[in-house]
């Protein structure tokens, strides 16, 4: 038996990166996935390798800053599986300029992606989770959510603030209807935007910060969100999940 059996799951950024890791896991946990990019090739690819696995997972373009891509996600997992139990809005960008020098083109464009988008998907994705009875919704916010770090650029911080509270408010607001709002705070994880984040900074020089030793790997991510989307996490909303190796609660 699945830890997501009959469950029906909304996963955004899903083409590679953490989001395929999910897009994978919870599709070997039972769930059906609707998943979505911007990366068509690549997502179809992962749509293709999980249904070999035998998973029931379906690619949809989704630019996660489009009312309308959202609309037409949710509709498919409605009109297919019946129903929406779970959304992970895991899709997101980083930024190369760690200080003030960014246009404002570049603030807005990170804010749309990575705190709008989070809103966009939870607002689209509420009323279907009304009528299915209830839900979890998963946000990856980042440990640059939490603390200023020195390594993560303002803008990229300040969208995944916004992700952080968002969360709790989403949570309060529809705690009534059975819908769970959290956030998982990922600390440096092996993925390509932590290599395009630290650009010229090889991923590699960053272990040194983090007590555990090691980057993350994406599964460490897909296990914190499996456990928020599924019933065994039923009494949880509003809280953070912070998987990052222990950077932000070991004071070196
Ligand atoms: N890698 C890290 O060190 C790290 C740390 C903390 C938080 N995070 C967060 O984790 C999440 C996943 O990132 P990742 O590490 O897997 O990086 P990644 O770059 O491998 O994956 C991000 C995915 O989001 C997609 N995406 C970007 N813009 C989009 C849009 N407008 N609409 C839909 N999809 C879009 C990308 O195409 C990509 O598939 C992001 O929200 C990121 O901010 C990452």
């Amino acid at each position: 038996m699945g830890r997501l059996d009959d469950k029906v799951a909304i996963i955004s950024g899903g083409a590679k990166g953490q989001g395929a890791a999910e897009v994978e896991l919870f599709a070997a946990e039972g769930a059906k996935v609707v998943f979505g990019d911007v990366l068509d090739d690549e997502g179809k690819k992962v749509e293709a390798r999980i249904a070999e696995l035998g998973g029931e997972v379906e690619y949809v373009h989704l630019d996660v800053t489009s009312d309308e891509d959202w609309r037409k996600a949710v509709d498919l997992a409605e009109s297919k599986y019946g129903r929406v139990d779970i959304l992970v809005n895991n899709a997101g960008i980083s930024l190369r300029h760690q200080d003030m020098d960014i246009s404002n083109e570049d603030w807005d464009n990170v804010m749309d992606v990575n705190a709008k988008g989070v809103f966009l998907g939870t607002r689209h994705v509420i009323p279907a989770m009304q009528r299915a009875g209830g839900g979890s919704i998963v946000n990856i916010s980042s440990i640059a959510g939490i603390l200023g770090r020195p390594l993560a650029s303002p803008a990229y911080a300040a969208s995944k603030g916004a992700v952080r509270v968002f969360t709790k408010s989403t949570a309060g607001r529809f705690a009534s209807d059975g819908i769970r709002c959290n956030s998982i705070h990922p600390g440096p994880i092996d993925t390509d935007m932590i290599r395009a984040a630290t650009n010229s900074i090889r991923p590699e020089t960053r272990v040194g910060e983090i007590p555990m030793g090691r980057l993350g790997r994406v599964d460490d991510i897909a296990f914190g969100a499996l456990y928020l989307a599924c019933d065994e996490s039923a009494f949880v909303t509003a809280t953070e999940l912070v998987i990052d190796g222990g950077v932000t609660g070991i004071r070196p």
